[in-house]
C-alpha cells in the first residue's frame, strides 16, 4: 500500500521515514520547496546515522530512501495522493488549513482510502466533519521525533468507523510503534495528563515555596523524572508549552485545573523561549552559572508529592471520563513522555487513600476547584480498591 504524508516538517518527514522503513512507498508533500529539502535532508541524516550504528545496512538505507517520492506545490497537486491507501496529514496546527486539506484530499483519493491527522490539540471530529465520509477519518498522534519515540495515540472522532480505527491501530503497531487508544478530548491522553507537571511546578514557584532549581532537583532526584519541569519547559520551548496549556484550558471551557501561569506568559512575552532563544527559566548564555538547588529533602519531598498527586488526579480523571483504559494511560505516560512509572500504578504504590488525603488537604487549604480530588479516587479510597491487582 502507498502511504501519503501532507507536510514535510519535523513530524511529517519523520512519519514518512517510519512508513518507508516498514516498506511502504511514500508520497511526501509540502507547499514549500524548502520544507521538502529540509525534510529530506533530515531523513537522509537519520538513515546515515542508522547505518553507522549498524541498525540498518547501506542497502536498506538506499531502499528506504528510494521509496520516498516528494511533491511540492499548491493543494491543487493532491492528485499525487490518488494511489495512496493511507494518508497522514502533518501540516501546520491550524483548523482551517487542515479542513481545507481534508476536503481536497477526499476529492482525489479512492473510496476506501483512510485519512489521518497528526494534530496535537485540535478536535479530530471537527477536522473530519469537512469530509463527506467522516467515517474514514481519525487522529494518529505521533510524538516528536516520530522516528525515535514509540508512542502513537490513535484517536477516533465521533463519526469514525470502528473498523477503520482497528485497521489503523494494527498497521501502526506493525510499523514498530506502541499504540494507545484515546477519545477525541482536549490533549488526548499525554498532553492532558502531563499539564500539572508544569502547572503545579509553576504554582509552587509563584507562591515562593521553592525556587526553580530546587523544584527541578526534587522532581529529578526524589521523583526519578529525567528532567525537572523548568528545564523540560526550556527544552520544549516556552511558546510550544504555553500554547499546549492554553489550548487544553480553552478546549475544556476553562477548567481551573488547566489554568495557564502568569509566570510562563511573561517569559513568553519577553521572548525567553528556553534553550532555543538562549534564555528561558534559566540563562543559557556562554559562561552563565546555573543556579544551585536547596537540597532540602523535606522540602523536596513536599514538592514531589504535591506534583505527583496532581498528576495522579489527572490520570484518574482521564480514566473516570473514559479518555482511555488504565493500562493505556500508564503506557502512554511512560512511552510518550518518559515518566519513570505509570501514574495509576504509582497511585497504587503510594496508596490511593494517601493520594486523596494530599489532594483533600490542598483543596481545603486553597479552596480552589483546581485541587478537587477525582471522584474515582475518592470512591476507590473509600472502597479500598486499587487500579491494578
Ligand atoms: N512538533 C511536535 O512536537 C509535534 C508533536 C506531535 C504532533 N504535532 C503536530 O504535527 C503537525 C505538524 O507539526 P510540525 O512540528 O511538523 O510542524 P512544522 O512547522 O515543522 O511543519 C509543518 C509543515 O506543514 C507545511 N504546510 C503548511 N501548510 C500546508 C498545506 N496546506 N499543505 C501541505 N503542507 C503545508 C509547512 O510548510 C511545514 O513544512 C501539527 O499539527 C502539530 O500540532 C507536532
Amino acid at each position: 500500500m502507498q502511504v501519503g504524508v501532507v507536510g514535510a516538517g519535523a513530524m511529517g518527514s519523520g512519519i514518512a521515514q517510519v512508513a518507508a522503513t516498514f516498506g511502504h512507498s511514500v508520497v511526501l508533500f509540502d507547499t514549500r520547496e524548502r520544507a521538502i529539502d529540509k525534510g529530506l535532508a533530515g531523513i537522509e541524516k537519520n538513515l546515515a546515522r542508522s547505518v553507522e550504528k549498524n541498525r540498518i545496512t547501506s542497502d536498506e538505507q538506499t531502499a528506504i530512501r528510494s521509496r520516498i517520492s516528494t511533491v511540492t506545490g499548491s493543494a491543487d497537486d493532491f492528485p499525487a495522493f490518488a494511489e495512496c491507501g493511507f494518508i497522514i496529514e502533518a501540516a501546520v496546527e491550524n483548523i482551517e488549513v487542515k479542513r481545507d486539506i481534508f476536503a481536497r484530499l477526499e476529492r482525489v483519493v479512492a473510496d476506501d482510502a483512510i485519512l489521518a491527522t497528526n494534530t496535537s490539540s485540535l478536535s479530530v471530529t471537527a477536522i473530519a466533519s469537512t469530509c463527506k465520509n467522516p467515517g474514514r477519518v481519525l487522529g494518529v498522534h505521533f510524538f516528536n521525533p516520530p522516528t525515535v519515540l514509540p508512542l502513537v495515540e490513535i484517536v477516533p472522532g465521533l463519526a469514525t468507523d470502528p473498523d477503520v480505527t482497528e485497521r489503523v491501530q494494527v498497521l501502526v503497531d506493525a510499523w514498530g510503534k506502541s499504540t494507545v487508544l484515546a477519545s477525541d478530548t482536549p490533549g488526548f491522553i499525554v498532553n492532558r495528563i502531563a499539564r500539572p507537571f508544569y502547572g503545579e511546578a509553576l504554582r509552587i514557584y509563584e507562591e515562593g515555596i521553592a525556587d526553580m532549581a530546587t523544584i527541578d532537583w526534587a522532581m529529578r532526584e526524589i521523583g526519578g523524572f529525567k528532567m525537572g519541569p523548568f528545564e523540560l519547559m526550556d527544552f520544549i520551548g516556552n511558546d510550544i508549552n504555553l500554547a499546549a496549556t492554553k489550548s487544553v484550558y480553552e478546549a475544556t471551557f476553562h477548567d481551573p485545573r488547566f489554568k495557564p501561569a502568569l509566570t510562563q506568559q511573561r517569559l513568553f512575552d519577553a521572548g525567553f523561549l528556553g534553550r532555543k532563544s538562549g534564555r528561558g527559566y534559566y540563562d543559557y548564555s556562554p559562561g552563565a552559572t546555573p543556579p544551585s538547588p536547596t537540597e532540602d529533602r523535606e522540602l523536596g519531598d513536599l514538592i514531589f508529592r504535591r506534583i505527583l498527586c496532581m498528576l495522579i488526579n489527572q490520570a484518574a480523571d482521564a480514566l473516570y471520563y473514559q479518555v482511555a483504559s488504565a493500562s493505556d494511560i500508564d503506557r502512554a505516560m511512560v512511552l510518550g513522555v518518559n515518566y519513570p512509572k505509570g501514574l495509576l500504578r504509582w497511585a497504587d504504590e503510594m496508596g490511593i487513600p494517601e493520594t486523596v488525603k494530599w489532594l483533600g488537604a490542598l483543596h481545603e487549604f486553597y479552596g480552589e476547584e483546581r485541587y478537587r480530588p477525582s471522584p474515582l479516587l475518592k470512591t476507590m479510597a473509600a472502597d479500598g480498591f486499587t487500579f491494578f491487582s
